[in-house]
């Protein structure tokens, strides 16, 4: 892989563009344009893709209620962590549980605050597979409720209630009906009350297995309740044993990263990470922040493989970290990130794809004054894709916008993958600590760093002819109907 040019400099505030994104008022329903080839925006960055088409009128003589109209919405986008086991300070089950929260949930949904999805759904890909966001008339029920006096409407509306799994419980199990294989557990480490970041690195025995293996899923799971509060995010890594003299040491394998609204990694049927055989040292990177008690944290690496023989017909690297800030192995990491007081900054950095490559899913990471990063591919015959646009970062998420099967970017070998963060160290910035400071790099949120972890399954040229060509049959089908 080999690394590009890179630019910096400031630049003009375009703050406005968020703030106009995030009014509450009427916003017109954006252009939902399938497939890839159509979400071509050639360097138009904050280009919006919206047509004068009007809003439907959610039943226009009517306030909407919650029964009938709000809770459909809050089952599919906040139930999940507004719940009583979830992550979130309270619970959006019922009517009674909601009511006294309309007013704050007005505001955070018309700021598109909540659900935390920070991707800007106008440009770009529009497929996920995790999308929780509130199209512009969802947005519009809910902020017409309100407004209406959060009226309950006839009980019997209601849709089913969903049942949630408890917040200590494996997710993926729930999902692929099966505990995990094994499971990987920390001592326990104790988190001070009050203070700064800490971190912790257990390095932890795996006994293995005879026979490589190939990994479906794997999930990161703080202790239940407090750990999971503590915990800004961890990383777990599998390294095989120092080899035996004239042995290659098997390549280290990245189990699994999660952060704040991210837990698992769970990969497409027929797509698995290989375990190498033999006893492994698997090392947790955990980075916690006290929440004012003090806590004592275990954390657990649960793995899903599969089978035993069974080889997937795709062998992928799981997410791989791509930097923006400076990695220059001859120079300090990240030197190029130094950001005034009341100012931007914004760096870019690209890699030439020496293999075609499929991408699952992207994640960025940055800190407290990060507020934008984006994902672009340049062909080797020129066309320039904005892939993803995640312009409302906050810091207080990580979320890996995980794309739709059929909308994964396909990239031929010599794509240029540009990467491209912005900062905002000024006042406007909701969660900037203190505009005052230069911020440079460090491992402390109030530090900075950008990189995206790039869910990423290289192809060797066959296997991506097969999919353009399956592709290309399928944009084929889709014209002629
Ligand atoms: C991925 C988990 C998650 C989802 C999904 C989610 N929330 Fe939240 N929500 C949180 C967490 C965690 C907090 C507390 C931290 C914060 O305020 O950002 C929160 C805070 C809030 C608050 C502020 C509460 C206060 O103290 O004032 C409101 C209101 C809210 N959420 C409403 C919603 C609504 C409405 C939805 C769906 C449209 C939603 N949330 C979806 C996790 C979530």
């Amino acid at each position: 892989m080999g690394k590009g040019h890179r630019t910096m400099g400031g630049e003009g505030n375009r703050a406005g563009r968020s703030a106009a994104a995030a009014t509450g008022s009427r916003v017109a329903r954006p252009v939902v344009v399938a497939g890839l080839a159509a979400a071509l925006l050639a360097g138009a960055g904050g280009a919006s893709a919206q047509s004068g088409a009007p809003v439907a009128p959610v039943a226009a003589d009517t306030a909407p209620t919650f029964s009938r109209d709000v809770a459909p919405i809050l089952q599919r986008s906040c139930q999940h962590c507004h719940q009583p086991h979830g992550i979130a300070p309270m619970s959006l089950l019922t009517y009674r549980d909601a009511r006294p929260w309309a007013r704050s949930i007005r505001d955070r949904v018309a700021r598109r605050l909540m659900p935390p999805w920070h991707l800007d759904t106008t440009v770009g890909i529009r497929d996920y597979k995790n999308d929780i966001s509130l199209t512009p008339d969802e947005i519009d029920t809910v902020v017409r409720w309100a407004d209406a006096g959060a009226p309950q409407g006839d009980p019997a509306d209601l849709p089913e209630p969903l049942a949630f799994p408890r917040a200590d419980a494996w997710e993926v199990e729930a999902m692929l009906g099966r505990p995990p294989d094994f499971v990987v557990r920390s001592t326990p480490y104790h988190v001070v009350a009050n203070g700064q970041d800490q971190w912790w690195s257990p390095e932890l025995e795996f006994e293995g297995f005879d026979v490589p293996r190939y990994i479906r899923a794997a999930e990161f799971k703080p202790s239940y309740p407090l750990g999971i509060r503590v915990t800004h995010h961890g990383h777990a890594m599998l390294r095989g044993r120092e080899p035996a003299e004239g042995e290659a040491r098997p390549p280290s394998v990245r189990l699994v990263g999660m952060g704040i609204g991210k837990r698992w990694d769970l990969l497409p049927e027929g797509v698995g990470k290989l375990l190498p055989p033999g006893p492994a040292t698997v090392r947790f990177s955990l980075h916690y922040f006290p929440v004012g008690e003090e806590v004592t944290d275990v954390a657990e690496v649960g793995v899903w493989l599969y089978p035993e023989g069974e080889v997937p017909a795709r062998v992928t690297a799981g997410e791989r970290q791509f930097y923006v800030d400076g990695t220059h192995r001859e120079r300090l990491r990240a030197s190029d990130i130094l950001i005034p007081p009341h100012g931007h900054l914004v760096l870019e950095d690209q890699y030439v794809l020496d293999r075609p490559a499929l991408i699952q899913s992207f994640r960025p990471h940055m800190h407290m004054r990060g507020t934008e990063m984006s994902m672009a591919a340049l062909y080797p015959d020129g066309r320039r894709e904005l892939l993803s646009s995640v312009n409302r970062y906050d810091h207080n998420w990580q979320i890996a916008y995980v794309y739709d099967d059929d909308a994964q970017p396909l990239l031929p070998k010599g794509t240029v993958l540009m990467l491209r963060a912005k900062w905002d160290n000024t006042a406007a910035n909701r969660i900037n600590p203190d505009p005052d400071q230069w911020v440079v790099f460090g491992a402390r949120g109030v530090d900075e760093m950008s990189h995206a972890w790039i869910g990423i399954t290289y192809l060797d040229d066959a296997e991506y002819e097969e999919l353009a060509a399956g592709r290309s049959a399928a944009a084929e089908a889709g014209e002629s109907q």
